[in-house]
Formats: structure tokens, sequence, C-alpha cells
């Protein structure tokens, strides 16, 4: 446990110091990562927005805010329970989709910390995280409802792809209810 807290750690005050991209220059915080380090869930989302850069720590605004109710209303679960980061550590200018190169300079970051914490299940929020995680081009609407077994980092892990929550809170409703859906196939999924 204090080997893994240690080398997240040195991880973390890697991304910090990181100058491998143009994402450097206007970010205010590299966000690494928050929540349960033991947890056998591994939620992934996109990239830190405007409260994410302000504060250095994952889904603090408004999508976090919605993602943290549907977990807590479907699997019961609060961020002491789970672990959460981004594919992208800094935030894009304007919340721009993040740029290929961006996300190779990035990307041994979030394979080192599915290395290190060796999740069971890993819940990749909206079209970027979940094309990334499973080096996909579908999109988000051909992805949703399977389960993916893969190999990242050297660890055997089970991905289920969903919505973003910003996605959510644009278009409610039935996309609301689908993602709730996903909440409950990782649910099962951590119980077998
Ligand atoms: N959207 C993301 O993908 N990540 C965050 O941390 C916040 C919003």
């Amino acid at each position: 446990m204090e080997k893994l807290i240690s080398e997240l750690s040195s991880l973390a005050a890697e991304a910090s110091a990181c100058a491998s991209c143009r994402l450097f220059s206007g970010r205010k915080n590299a966000v690494f990562g928050d929540g349960n380090c033991l947890s056998p869930l591994f939620l992934i989302g996109e990239a830190p927005g405007r409260e994410e850069d302000a504060q250095g720590i994952p889904f603090v605004g408004r999508s976090g805010k919605l993602l943290d109710k549907l977990l807590t209303e479907e699997i019961g679960i609060t961020r002491a329970d789970y672990y959460i980061a981004n594919i992208i550590k800094c935030r894009p200018p304007e919340n721009r989709n993040p740029l290929p190169d961006e996300v190779e300079s990035c990307r041994h970051f979030i394979t080192e910390q599915i290395r290190l914490i060796k999740p069971k299940v890993i819940l990749t929020l909206g079209n970027f995280a979940s094309q990334a995680v499973l080096e996909s081009k579908e999109g988000i609407t051909k992805l949703r409802e399977r389960v993916f077994d893969i190999v990242i980092g050297n660890v055997k892990v089970k991905v289920v792809p969903t919505y973003h929550p910003s996605y959510i809170l644009r278009a409610g409703g039935m996309a609301m209810a689908e993602m709730r859906s996903d909440m409950i196939r990782v649910k099962k999924l951590l119980r077998q």
C-alpha cells in the first residue's frame, strides 16, 4: 500500500512537471487522479475542464457532480470507493478536443496508473476515453452495451464504455437511463 502510494505520487509529480506537449503552458494544475487507488473500479474521462484545472482534481465541475450522483444512486459508491483520472492530464484551451499528439504524449501516464492500480473494471466516460483505452475508432454508440476484455499496462481488465456525463447534461432522458444501465453492468462485473 505504501509502495503504491509512493509510486503514484512520483508519477503525479512527473505529470506536474511534464512539458512534453503544448498543453503544459496553459495549465494551472496537472490533474493526475483522485479517489481510492486500492479499488477494483477505475473511471477514465477525457481531459480536465476549467474547475478541474483550478483545483487539480478530476470531475469536480458540473459533469462530475452528475457523475457522483448517478454512481451513488446506481452502485451505491462515492469517490472513496473508486479511482478516477483522465486520459489527458492538462486542460486543453477552451476545452477543445485533445489532439492526437497530445494523447500520445500523455498515454504513458494512464497506462502506468492502470499498471499500478490493477483495476478489475474500467468504466470509460465518452467517445474520447473509450476510443483511447480500447484503441478503437468506433463511436460510443457502437461501443456501448459491450464489455471488452483487454490487457493494458500488463493488467487484464474488463472495459465498460459509457457516455460522458457532460453529454448526459445536454441530452438527459434516454441517454441518462442508458448510462445508468451501464453502471448496473459495472456493479454486476464487480460482484463476479
Ligand atoms: N470532463 C472530463 O473528461 N474530465 C474531467 O476531469 C472533467 C470533465
